[in-house]
């Protein structure tokens, strides 16, 4: 049985080039979180910003994979505004009873990493047992990796505890 499960949400790619990188390492499944509407575009820009510092819900596709399967689940989300995108939180509103143990990941212009975190923390109903964040100028200049590479080691450790 597999033990981790990367899930993930990505409206540019950012976040999902660190979900398939740490997907890669671990051996873990993937699950992106799809929505049937598009937030590309400046107007779902600003409505996206909205959205989660409102604490909306977003609509999302049914899961792939069953999160209480695995032994530890790799949240990943870009941060807005300072928050988890709103497909993130609602993921983790509709799992987070089915969570045995996480660890979170954000990708950002420049702030607002720890607090998303820690809100996603929140949201989870749990601490993370590893924190991983990576700027656009960290993944632009391949600076990420030293990063990524702790953040993979501290989960694999916990999987193969
Ligand atoms: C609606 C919205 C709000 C954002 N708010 C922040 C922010 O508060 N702080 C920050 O550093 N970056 C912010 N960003 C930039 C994204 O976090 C950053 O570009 C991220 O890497 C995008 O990930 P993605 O390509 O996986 O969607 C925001 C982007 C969007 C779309």
């Amino acid at each position: 049985m597999p033990k981790c499960l990367v899930v993930y949400c990505s409206r540019t790619g950012n976040t999902e080039q660190v979900a398939r990188a740490l997907a890669d390492r671990l051996g873990a499944d993937l699950e992106p979180i799809r929505e049937a509407r598009s937030r590309k575009g400046i107007w779902h820009y600003f409505r996206s910003a909205r959205e989660a510092l409102a604490g909306k819900r977003a609509k999302i596709e049914p899961a792939r994979y069953d999160p209480a399967a695995y032994d530890i689940v790799l949240l990943g989300s870009p941060v807005w505004a300072s928050h988890p995108s709103t497909p993130v939180s609602t993921y983790l509103a509709a799992n987070r009873e089915k969570l045995k143990a996480v660890a979170c990941f954000v990708t950002l212009g420049g702030s607002g990493a720890e607090k998303t975190m820690a809100r996603m923390e929140e949201a989870a109903g749990k601490k993370a047992l590893a924190k991983f964040s990576a700027t656009e100028r960290e993944l632009k200049s391949g600076k990420w990796m030293e990063g990524l590479d702790r953040f993979a080691d501290q989960i694999a450790r916990h999987v193969g505890s």
